[in-house]
């Protein structure tokens, strides 16, 4: 069976202090949430090790947001895998739409992020999706396909073994606006069938999470279609309370 994961994004949101609050606020939580359920918080980078002093030997795994795409040297402000991994965390957002969108990350400078990740023992949740006007113009599953090739067609199956992906259509991201479980399930369906393409059967145990607005009154309705795997949770994830409600919608 597919693993059923809910992560939270923070971006970039909360002081520190406030943080290390959130996130002893979820570690206290999340004993209500089934235990088949993978909880992963991503704080931002300058949280990441007092919030891994708060999830140790809890349920509750930790994510960066982003890396660098190079392994160390004169890239200032950039933060290297290594220096990631070294703090505890096991998982890393990548190519989230904010990224792409507001930093100009491409699908070769995602290569190297993922691999890189792949390399220092990092599980990438590699993120996709489309945009409004592409969706309107009917290229959604055209634009996701393009993604999923571009990039994850670049890894060996046991390297692919390693990824989360995370569907999250831009115009449903911290809009308010989510795509309907229909909407959801099918291109969630057509993900999956692209990576049987290169990786066969392997396919079948990818998690693929949505993302887009997701929140306990519509949880449920979405992690009950076959084919999505849990959440990637935006603005519900700054409540533990909301974060969790998402959680036990399983
Ligand atoms: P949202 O963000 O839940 O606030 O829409 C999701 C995300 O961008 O990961």
């Amino acid at each position: 069976m597919r693993k059923h994961i809910v992560a939270g994004n923070w971006k970039m949101n909360t002081t520190v202090a406030e943080g290390v609050e959130l996130a002893k606020a979820v570690v206290a939580a999340s004993a209500e949430v089934p235990a088949d359920v993978k909880l992963i918080i991503a704080p931002p980078f300058t949280h990441l090790y007092p919030v891994a002093e708060v999830v140790k030997g809890t349920r509750v795994g930790l994510s960066a947001q982003n890396c660098a795409d190079h392994v160390k040297g004169a890239y200032t402000g950039e933060v290297a895998v290594n220096m990631i991994s070294g703090l505890g965390a096991e998982y890393v957002i990548l190519g989230h739409s904010e990224r792409r969108e507001y930093y100009g990350e491409t699908d070769a400078t995602l290569v190297e992020k993922v691999k890189l990740a792949l390399a220092e023992g990092l599980s990438p949740i590699f993120c996709i999706g489309e945009k409004k006007e592409e969706r309107e113009a009917g290229r959604h599953f055209e634009v996701v396909t393009e993604q999923v090739k571009n990039v994850l067609f670049e890894l060996s199956a046991e390297e692919m073994a390693k990824i989360v992906v995370a569907y999250e259509p831009v115009w449903a991201i911290g809009t308010g606006l989510t795509a309907t479980a229909e909407q959801a399930q099918e291109i969630h369906a057509e993900i999956r069938k692209v990576l049987a393409e290169k990786f066969g059967e392997l396919a079948e145990e990818i998690s693929i999470l949505y993302g887009g607005s997701c929140k306990p009154s519509n949880a449920k309705e979405l992690f009950a279609c076959p084919d999505i795997d849990g959440g990637l949770i935006g603005g519900a994830a700054l409540k533990a309370e909301d974060f969790i409600g998402i959680a036990v919608s399983f």
